[in-house]
């Protein structure tokens, strides 16, 4: 935690790079301090109901409305491409990781999306990119008009500048970016790899706690929003953003990170995993894996997350009499997997960190055989399932692979499930 790192989750925060830049007693004041420009940004709708409602008020050296036209972006030809509507196999899809590019290449001309659902016009859905960089966005910034993004670095730090302040993660933390929010990404290891979850649905939020009461899982405390950090540039750089599915570019003559202060409840923030207080069984079975929701998207149906973010991190497994490893399924929810590091316990082999799995809704899937062959016959000592970070970001809308996904997917995935010896009936 930087000492200037300010605890919480979605707390209404306030903070000043310059000391007398934030207004005090008003929002908008007649004149601002320093000619700053006060600027709200909504998260959600103005009227959305006060415990949903996130916003937050930036004062800034320029408003943020000084642009000239945006016109189409063709850099980055794997991130956002058209949508392919030819009828979509059933199939389990898994993939090894994809390779560093060859050429510079920056967070955003590195990102490759996997797979998505819904317009992103409809407010609803998710998508799952992977980024590869070795190259920092060093006159370029980007935003995300179509949702907010959740960062899940596998590879590599990244230091990421936002219009609010300054996030650095590596692996085993995320940074949670806000829809609109401006930032660029430079790379202390001068390579990184990782995922994005796309969020176009109504915001992340903690799950509810229900029985397990008013503690537990991720802690409001250990969520880190940065205090207010700005750049006085004036020079030409590119501000790139997504836009219903699609990118655009314009030039500015200054960084559009130029918040010298802001206060409200809508900020980027880090969460480090290993923080995670995990919940399981400790008589036998093991709960549905919603136990492990970091942060979760509702939809409009009660209960059905538009977009749920669950890991599997170490753990002790002491369950009696229990087949320990994720059970079979079939699941009307679809599933995409990723792994940060170290071995899920359902895969002996296939699943690399850096790698995607995909397990659509009513796919059956689960251990492969080597897997549950191990489960099975295992010696039900306490166990301590260590050195791994899992994580899925599970949603109730189907998801789309891309084009790219569907012709760099393994060929031989259904095979974890080959050679299952058949149950002998007496
Ligand atoms: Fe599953």
């Amino acid at each position: 935690m930087s000492s200037t790192d300010m605890p919480g989750f979605a707390n209404h925060f306030a903070t000043e790079a310059v000391a007398g830049a934030l207004p005090q007693g008003r929002n908008s004041p007649q004149r601002p301090a320093f000619g700053l420009y006060a600027e709200q940004l909504s998260g959600t709708a103005f009227t959305a109901p006060r415990h949903e409602n996130r916003r937050s008020w930036l004062y800034r050296l320029r408003p943020s409305a000084a642009h000239p036209p945006y016109r189409r972006y063709e850099g980055a030809p794997l991130f956002a491409p058209g949508t392919d509507d030819a009828p979509l196999p059933p199939n389990r899809l898994r993939w090894d990781p994809l390779a560093m590019p060859d050429a510079p290449t920056d967070f955003v001309d590195g990102l490759v999306t996997m797979m998505a659902n819904r317009d992103p016009a409809s407010l609803e859905g998710c998508a799952v990119h992977i980024y590869r960089a070795n190259a920092d966005m060093a006159d370029r910034y980007f935003f995300d008009a179509d949702g907010e993004l959740l960062l899940i670095p596998e590879m590599g730090r990244l230091d990421i500048r936002t219009e609010m302040g300054r996030i650095e993660i590596g692996p085993g933390e995320v940074a949670l970016i806000p829809r609109g929010v401006r930032f660029r990404v430079l790379l202390p290891d001068t390579r990184a790899r990782g995922y994005v979850a796309e969020n176009h649905g109504a915001l992340f939020r903690l799950p509810e706690l229900g029985p397990i009461g008013s503690n537990g899982l991720a802690n409001p405390r250990d969520f880190l929003t940065p205090s207010a950090a700005y750049e006085d540039r004036d020079a030409p750089v590119q501000l790139i953003q997504k836009n219903l599915g699609s990118l655009w570019i314009t030039d500015l003559d200054h960084s559009p990170l130029d918040v010298v202060a802001w206060h409200g409840n809508l900020a980027p923030c880090k969460y480090d995993l290993r923080l995670f207080n995990v919940m399981g069984t400790v008589s036998y079975d093991h709960p549905d894996p919603s136990i492990f929701t970091v942060l979760t998207s509702p939809s409009h149906a009660p209960g059905r997350a538009n977009a749920d973010f669950v890991i599997f991190p170490p753990r002790w497994m002491v369950a009696e009499d229990t087949f320990r490893p994720p059970w079979f399924h079939r699941n009307v929810m679809s599933e995409a997997m990723g792994l940060i590091h170290g071995a899920y316990d359902a895969k002996a082999n296939g699943f690399a960190p850096g790698g995607l799995s995909l397990h659509n809704l009513m796919a059956g899937h689960g251990p492969d055989v080597a897997s549950w062959e191990k489960a099975t016959n295992a010696e039900l000592a306490p166990h301590k399932i260590d050195g791994t970070m899992a994580f899925m970001v599970e949603t109730c809308w189907p998801y789309r692979p891309t084009r790219f996904a569907l012709d760099h997917a393994q060929p031989d995935y259904d095979s974890a499930w080959g050679g299952f010896p058949k149950a002998k009936l007496p």
